[in-house]
């Protein structure tokens, strides 16, 4: 069985969080200050600034009433998922789709230090089986980069007890959910290791190799104690985490790719049953970027990277894949090319069983909010209505015709 569906993560879509990045885009987290000329701003002011100094293509601003505007950076009520969710997992279905990876948001779930909240708890049992009612597979993430607020005060991931912080966290959530199968544990450790503690421009904005090589080891360390306590909780589940992965074509690409790939991948070797990519981008020059974000269209790249990770000899599975395309232009063509590569892949043997486009819906895209628009399904931030793009339907398609095509 092959798993088709798309990913969302919480504070992209729920709505109404309160957590170490609702925080840093108002500027309430004074770390999510900058300073400039004219003096100092918050993470969304400077956005608002930045993105004034743009084109924007006319579209957007036909269409979305003051693009410039300070809401765009701010979270808030994001694509009302949290509210929306049987509507929205009935889209999936109705799009074809036999799985559906969403992320729990800790901060919900606990927001003092271990005090859990049962009504939170509640919502997500309530979220996983409506997926189940409409047989969609659940992937749960456990992390997608947000922290509560008590757990940034002490440090966040630099934090020393940070792995049994989640450890504990992760044991709640999983003897509460024992529907679900797959469990992600962390989502990308190393964009968010890369931008919040060395490049410094994500929180918790520390520029730090030390701080750095903290916040990875016990990322590390985090992934490793919930591994063994989702097994030890059910023993049947399958637990991996979602690590970013770019082809590196470009010397020194042996490099790149052990340092970008690999490097945590291999910290957790014997602590994973499946190995989760999420697949964007290449390093090569390519004929086509997308329109926003200007990422390189390397659908190739996905062959080479699927080919990459056999060598772990776990089945893969792809977590995210997606392009941020407002107008619907590029999106079915995305899919379809990168699922051609995901068929040669197969073909030569490489064990892939799984597809998630990113994402069900727009959503928020965190420092550069609202605008990159991902989604399968467009999202009215006014109305909060939904309209299903056409993409989304080629989709259905291409998952209808899937055993003709292998
Ligand atoms: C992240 C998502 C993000 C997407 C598009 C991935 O790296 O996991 O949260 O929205 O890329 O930028």
């Amino acid at each position: 069985m092959f798993f088709f569906g798309a990913a969302t993560s919480a504070h992209q879509v729920e709505g109404g969080n309160s957590n170490d990045w609702s925080e840093w885009e108002t500027g309430a987290d004074l770390r999510g200050l900058h300073a400039n000329k004219r003096g100092i701003e918050t993470r969304a002011q400077r956005a608002a600034r930045i993105a004034k100094d743009k084109d924007w293509p006319d579209y957007i601003l036909k269409n979305y009433p003051n693009p410039l505007q300070l809401e765009n950076y701010i979270s808030g009520r994001a694509s009302d998922h949290y509210n929306r969710f049987q509507e929205d997992f009935d889209v999936a279905k109705k799009l074809g789709h036999n799985a559906h990876r969403l992320s729990i948001e800790w901060s919900r779930v606990e927001p003092e230090e271990g005090k859990f909240n049962k009504k939170e708890i509640e919502h997500y049992r309530e979220v996983v089986r409506t997926l189940c009612e409409r047989d969609l597979e659940p992937f749960i993430t456990l992390w997608h980069w947000t922290i509560p607020l008590w757990l940034r005060d002490k440090g966040g991931w630099a934090h020393k007890t940070s792995p049994f912080y989640f450890a504990r966290y992760v044991q709640k959530i999983v003897s509460a959910l024992p529907e679900v199968k797959f469990w992600v544990t962390l989502n990308e450790p190393n964009v968010y290791a890369g931008q919040g503690y060395w490049r410094g421009v994500w929180p918790p904005n520390i520029r730090s190799p030390f701080q750095y090589f903290i916040a990875n080891r016990n990322l590390t360390e985090a992934h490793r104690k919930a591994y063994v306590a989702i097994k030890s909780i059910n023993s049947r589940s399958e637990v991996g985490v979602a690590q970013n992965v770019i082809y590196f074509a470009k010397f020194p690409a042996r490099l790149k790719r052990y340092l970008w790939n690999h490097r945590f991948f291999r910290s957790i070797r014997r602590f994973q049953d499946f190995v989760g990519i999420n697949y964007y981008v290449s390093d090569r020059d390519t004929e086509e970027n997308s329109e926003f974000l200007n990422w390189p269209i390397d659908p190739e790249g996905i062959y080479f990277v699927l080919r990459e990770v056999s060598r772990y000899r776990k089945p893969i599975y792809i977590l995210e894949n997606g392009i941020a395309d407002a107008e619907d232009q590029k999106r079915a063509k995305f899919i379809q090319d990168h699922l051609r590569y995901v068929v040669k892949a197969r073909n030569e043997g490489v064990d892939v069983r799984g597809y998630f486009y990113w994402s069900l819906l727009d959503n928020f895209e965190w420092d550069k909010g609202f605008w990159p628009h991902f989604g399968l399904v467009e999202v009215n931030y006014k109305t909060m209505e939904r309209k299903i793009r056409s993409s989304a339907w080629e989709y259905k398609k291409i998952i209808g015709g899937w055993t003709k095509v292998q």
